[in-house]
Order: structure tokens, then C-alpha cells, then sequence
């Protein structure tokens, strides 16, 4: 029997290329392989925990559907759904609030970060994002989870969780483990001992950026002194950025790429690089824009996909109110 994986993505803003190398890239290639039983979700009821303005969530949440479309995710290998129209993700968080220390949520460092983030809203769901993140993997006894490294402890409380349930109640869920991707933490482009994020849109690649900005972005990219280009995080940590990022994209290893540049210059490097990254997403953009085009087409795949995993997720509900006396 094939292993379950899943992973979801919040609609909090465009997708990048962190996003896209660190997380979305890879969910197509584990799809592919034919070797699990994927699920991806669109985590909106995540993306709350953060200032939103109504008017464009949904838009938001539509925009995230046609990336995982236009990215290759397809509705007929993979499970895919919206988190907020599957109601047992909120439920089992509210159960598993009752499990979950105080003191094992303090530490977690994203909330520490986002918390310094956003002072004026420091909120409860922000503090309890890792409890529904937990419920969003254990209900579909996901085993394996691709996410990038800011994401490991996250996973790291879930799996205490569940052996702390299990011991109490049976066994009920499985114990997941995080699948790293090749690339787990791509720089910003303007500071590169920063991780790119939608939050410093200079320093950020967006996957619908129009070429002319990914030239200027790429050619604005912060380097160093030196001439050679060699991938060395601690002495070249900008050109090394830019060879993880030509290396993500071609499938290519970084050796053969430092010997196709040897000699030649970092304006070249780059201009080679822009255009890579501008054919790369052509046919992404075309096909977002068709998809964006008809989005009742995409609410109605959303729809089915949340169907199949109500169905999934509410077999498990049952099973834990059976354990727990709850009628
Ligand atoms: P952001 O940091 O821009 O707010 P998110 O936190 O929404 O991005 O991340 C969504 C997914 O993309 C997660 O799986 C995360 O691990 C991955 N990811 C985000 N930024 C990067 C990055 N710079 N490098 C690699 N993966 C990333
Ligand atoms: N927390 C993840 C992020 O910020 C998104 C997410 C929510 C997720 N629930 C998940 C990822 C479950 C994997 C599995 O990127």
C-alpha cells in the first residue's frame, strides 16, 4: 500500500521562489512518482492568524489553487482541498488544545518571529497555529510531510502529540515525518543571510513576476567582490544563492554549472539566469492566467476535492469522540 503524504501551502500572498523551490517543485515530483497517496490543502483558516483584508482572501485562496494547478498538481492524482471547508481540521485542533503544554508552544520559534512581527496582533490563533497544523496532518494519518526547515518543529510537536494520544487513548494516529526538500532555505536576493519571503518583495523572485522584473531583480542581486563563481554559502553566500537557484531549476549540479561559468563574469551569470528563470515560468504564467480566467472552474474543483476529504477526515473524528465518550 502506498504511504500517505501531505502538505499545505497558506493564501497569504503570491507565491515565490522559496515557495516554489522549497515546497511546490518538490510536491509535483512526489505526485509524479507515483509512490504515495498525496494530499495538498490550501491553509486559509492558517492564513487568519495574520492581518487579511476580506475583500481579497478569496481571491487569495483562488490564486493558490491555480498555482498548485499550473504547477503540475493535478486533481486526478492528488487530493486536493481546502482546509476550511473540511470543518474536522477545527474540530480535532479544539480536542488537541486540551493535550498540548502551554510551555511546548511558547518555544516555537515561528510564532516567536511572528509575534515580533506583528506586535499590534499578537493573537491566540497565531499561538495555536502549530496545535491545527498537527490536526491537519493526523487526520489523514499522513506519514510523510514535505515542508520546508522552518516548518521541522511544527512537525516535531505533532509527533509528540500523537504519542502522548495514542499512549492515553490507543492507538489512533500515525506519527509523521517531514520530507526535506533539496532546497530548504533560499536567500533573499538583496540580503542573502536573510530567507527569501513574500514579506521583502525586493529581495523576493514571485512566480508571476514579468520578465523585465526578474532581469532587474536578478541583476540587482547582492554578489560580492570576487570574480569566480563558486558556491561557498559563507564567503560567496550571494552567488551561492544564485547557483542553488540555477541548479533548483535545471535539475543541474552545482559543480557542472561552476565549470559552465569558469571565466566568465557575474553580469553574464546572471543575465543567463534572468532568462532561465523567465522560460522556467512562462508556461506557468499562461496556464495560471487561463485557470484565473474561469474561477468558478476552479471553486468547483476545490469543492470536490473537499468532499473526498470530509469524507477522510470525518471517519477519523468519529474514532477519536468513540475513544474519548463523546456521543
Ligand atoms: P513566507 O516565508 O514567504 O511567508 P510561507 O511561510 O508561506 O512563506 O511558506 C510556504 C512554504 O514555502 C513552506 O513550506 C516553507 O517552508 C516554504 N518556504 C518559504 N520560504 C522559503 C525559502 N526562502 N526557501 C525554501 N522554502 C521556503
Ligand atoms: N504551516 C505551514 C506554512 O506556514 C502551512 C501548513 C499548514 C502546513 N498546515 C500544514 C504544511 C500541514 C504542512 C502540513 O508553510
Amino acid at each position: 500500500m502506498k504511504s500517505n503524504l501531505l502538505s499545505g501551502i497558506q493564501p497569504s500572498g503570491r507565491l515565490h521562489l522559496g515557495n516554489y523551490l522549497g515546497a511546490l517543485k518538490n510536491f509535483v515530483e512526489l505526485q509524479n512518482s507515483g509512490q504515495y497517496n498525496c494530499h495538498f490543502f490550501v491553509a486559509d483558516l492558517h492564513s487568519l492568524t495574520e492581518d487579511f483584508e476580506p475583500a481579497q482572501k478569496k481571491q487569495q485562496i483562488l490564486d493558490l489553487i491555480a498555482s498548485f494547478l499550473a504547477a503540475g498538481l493535478d486533481p486526478k492524482k492528488s487530493l486536493i482541498f481546502v482546509q476550511s471547508q473540511v470543518p474536522a481540521h477545527s474540530q480535532l485542533a479544539v480536542i488537541l488544545n486540551n493535550f498540548t503544554p502551554f510551555g511546548e508552544l511558547s518555544r516555537m520559534t515561528q510564532f516567536k518571529d511572528k509575534a515580533e512581527a506583528q506586535k499590534e496582533n499578537i493573537n491566540v490563533g497565531l499561538f495555536t497555529y502549530p496545535v491545527l497544523m498537527a490536526a491537519d496532518v493526523i487526520l489523514y494519518d499522513a506519514q510523510f510531510v514535505p515542508v520546508g526547515e522552518d516548518q521541522f518543529q511544527h512537525l516535531e510537536l505533532t509527533r509528540t502529540l500523537v504519542r502522548k494520544f495514542n499512549s492515553k487513548f490507543g492507538a489512533i494516529f500515525i506519527e509523521p515525518q517531514p520530507l526535506q526538500t533539496k532546497v530548504t532555505r533560499l536567500m533573499s536576493l538583496t540580503d542573502p543571510e536573510k530567507k527569501m519571503s513574500k514579506s521583502d518583495s525586493a529581495g523576493c523572485l514571485f512566480l508571476d513576476d514579468e520578465s523585465e522584473t526578474i532581469a532587474g531583480k536578478i541583476e540587482a542581486a547582492v554578489t560580492d567582490s570576487g570574480k569566480e563563481i563558486k558556491f561557498d554559502p559563507e564567503l560567496k553566500p550571494g552567488i551561492s544563492n544564485l547557483l542553488t537557484i540555477y541548479s533548483g531549476l535545471t535539475g543541474r549540479e552545482i559543480p557542472e554549472i561552476e565549470k559552465e561559468f569558469e571565466g566568465k563574469s557575474y553580469v553574464r551569470f546572471k543575465k543567463a539566469l534572468a532568462k532561465l528563470i523567465t522560460k522556467h515560468f512562462a508556461p506557468f504564467r499562461r496556464k495560471k492566467a487561463r485557470l484565473l480566467a474561469k474561477p468558478e472552474k476552479l471553486e468547483k474543483i476545490a469543492l470536490r476535492g473537499s468532499k473526498l476529504a470530509n469524507k477522510i477526515a470525518n471517519e477519523k473524528i468519529k474514532v477519536v469522540k468513540e475513544r474519548f465518550g463523546l456521543l
